[in-house]
């Protein structure tokens, strides 16, 4: 968790996870944090939002000359510390565009390989999902289904993202990410599809919110 406090308004953070892999409701859990610590009881909250980062393996971002294209200069991974990193990055840059030495180059290079373990459990976990993910069961069906809310379900042999609006109608897609073939997780908080293994992000109506998936969820059946 963390906080910033600026006079009687407080900017509260955490329950950080990976893109598809949220357990339970991380806004009720950081409101119990608040009261808990904080032992207020007299507030409002008066907006709620969260957001994606881009983080490496190893945590350091990535700057400078790519690998297979020496004209190619890369700036990623700041991992929610943009405002210091954005600027470092194009310090970086800058000094590799011009032949200049910068102690940061190497430490943020591309071409550090921190951890083969690691980067083969990103791997792994490719895998795990792309099977796993295909052969488990919702205990929920269509009519079970609470209204504003979404499930992977079984219909006829398919993986179905199903969506049931306010008025009590479906919205039906195919849950299998368009990117690289997982099946799509339903993220209650944000009422989202969310792609537990490159991190793509769909609307609940299946439009792309976030890559690396490029194309829509497909539509089954009419809305
Ligand atoms: Fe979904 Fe890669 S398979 S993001």
């Amino acid at each position: 968790k963390y906080f910033r406090i600026d006079g009687n308004r407080m900017i509260l953070g955490g329950m950080d996870h990976e893109t598809g892999k949220q357990k339970g409701d991380p806004y009720a859990e950081l409101e119990k944090y608040f009261k808990k610590t904080f032992g207020i009881s007299n507030y409002k909250i008066l907006k709620k939002w969260s957001g994606q980062v881009i983080e490496s393996l190893d945590t350091l971002p990535f700057m400078g000359r790519t690998i297979f294209n020496k004209h190619r200069y890369i700036a990623t991974g700041f991992a929610g510390a943009g405002m210091t990193m954005g600027t470092l990055s194009a310090m970086v840059n800058t000094d590799q565009i011009l032949g200049r030495k910068n102690v940061y180059s190497e430490m943020f290079s591309t071409l550090r390989i921190k951890s083969i373990f690691k980067i083969s459990l990103r791997g792994f976990n490719y895998f795990y999902h792309l099977f796993k993910d295909r052969f488990s069961r919702s205990d929920v069906s269509l009519d079970t289904l609470k209204k504003d809310s979404g499930a992977i379900l079984n219909l006829n042999g398919e993986k179905v993202a199903v969506y049931k609006n306010e008025k009590g109608e479906l919205n039906k897609l195919s849950a299998v990410c368009t990117h690289l073939k997982c099946i799509v997780n339903w993220n209650d908080s944000e009422k989202t599809w969310d792609c537990p293994c490159h991190g793509s992000r769909f609307k609940k109506t299946g439009e792309v919110l976030a890559g690396p998936a490029r194309e829509p969820l497909i539509r089954i059946g009419k809305k």
